[in-house]
């Protein structure tokens, strides 16, 4: 057993992960660890890596879908005071892995900062949104990182420049690290004008997309280079189509939403039948933006 099993300050055991995922769906992990530091997160990860235990960072879990089955391992949170710092001013400012997104761009909007209202109504901490270089039409977090500080596999804390990071299209090369802060580089912008487009943007994606009340992982699949996943499975006539309480968004199809009585199951295998209608009617293999623990 690792140490920071009987650890209750910052260990509970057999924990169901539905309450911590935007889908609300899927079975307990063995472990929920919310390390409350730095060092203590280094611990955590050294525990289990000698004893042989997988690991995961759990951020908002709205990228997220959990097995039922749930995750034999160690589910790691950034939450709380060390992790969720904002600095943020003309010039880089540092905010911490743990800092919601979607209140880091109110914030910047407020402050006159210019950039992150291009990524309205994207939900999850910062780490998360590094992690998988989360963007939209109007941008993705790649443009705006100047340096990420990251636990590495060795144990070692180190700072990435945003080129080290290996940004590409809903991408980083960030496997085995976990993030702890980054530096992002915002310029001076006038507030009015940052609130108009932040709020023009939140309305284009409510008039196209489900709203974000709804239980989903926001988009199901990359989209394919030139080519857009939710036209793709539209076209293959899946709009609406349910599995048990699992629904193909009928507003947007590269959406699976999940009603009263859905299970993990339920989506994956309206996943399962989008990517296979997808190649068999238009030779295309759509690749997973949303990840299956
Ligand atoms: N379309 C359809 N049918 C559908 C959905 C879309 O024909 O059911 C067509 C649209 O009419 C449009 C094209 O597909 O011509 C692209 O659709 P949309 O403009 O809605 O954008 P998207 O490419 O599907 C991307 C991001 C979203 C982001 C939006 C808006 C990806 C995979 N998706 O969607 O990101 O919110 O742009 O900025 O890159 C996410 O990453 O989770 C996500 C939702």
């Amino acid at each position: 057993m690792p140490w920071f099993s009987d650890c209750a300050a910052i260990c509970r055991r057999d924990v169901a992960l539905r309450e911590f995922t935007w889908y609300r769906l899927g079975g307990p992990a063995r472990w929920l660890v919310t390390p409350r530091g730095e060092a203590e997160l280094a611990a955590v990860v050294a525990a289990c890596r000698e004893e042989g235990i997988a690991w995961r960072v759990l951020g908002l879990g709205a990228n997220v879908l959990v097995r039922d089955q749930g995750f034999d391992g160690a589910v790691i949170r950034l939450q709380g005071e060390a992790w969720e710092q904002v600095e943020m001013g003309e010039g880089p400012g540092r905010i911490g892995a743990g800092a919601d997104f979607v209140q880091l761009v109110k914030s910047s909007v407020a402050h006159g900062l210019a950039g992150l209202e291009r990524l309205a109504g994207i939900p999850g901490t910062m780490g998360g949104v590094i992690r998988m270089n989360a963007g939209g039409r109007h941008g993705c977090i790649a443009d705006f990182v100047r340096r990420v500080r990251v636990l590495g596999p060795d144990g070692q804390v180190r700072d990435r420049s945003s080129q080290d990071v290996g940004f590409a299209y809903r991408h980083s090369r960030l496997d085995g690290c976990i993030v702890l802060s980054a530096e992002l580089e915002l310029q001076p912008g006038d507030p009015a004008e940052l609130a108009e487009r932040h709020r023009a943007i939140w309305n284009e994606k409510y008039l196209t997309q489900p709203p974000l009340a709804q239980r989903s992982s926001g988009c199901v699949f990359k989209n394919p280079p030139g080519q857009a996943a939710g036209r793709l499975v539209d076209q293959a006539g899946l709009k609406g189509v349910t599995c048990g309480g699992a629904q193909i968004s009928p507003k947007h199809a590269n959406f699976v939403v999940a009603s009263a009585g859905a299970t993990a199951q339920n989506v994956l295998d309206l996943i399962a039948l989008a990517k296979d209608r997808v190649w068999n009617q238009a030779g295309v293999e759509l690749q997973l933006e949303v990840e299956i623990w």
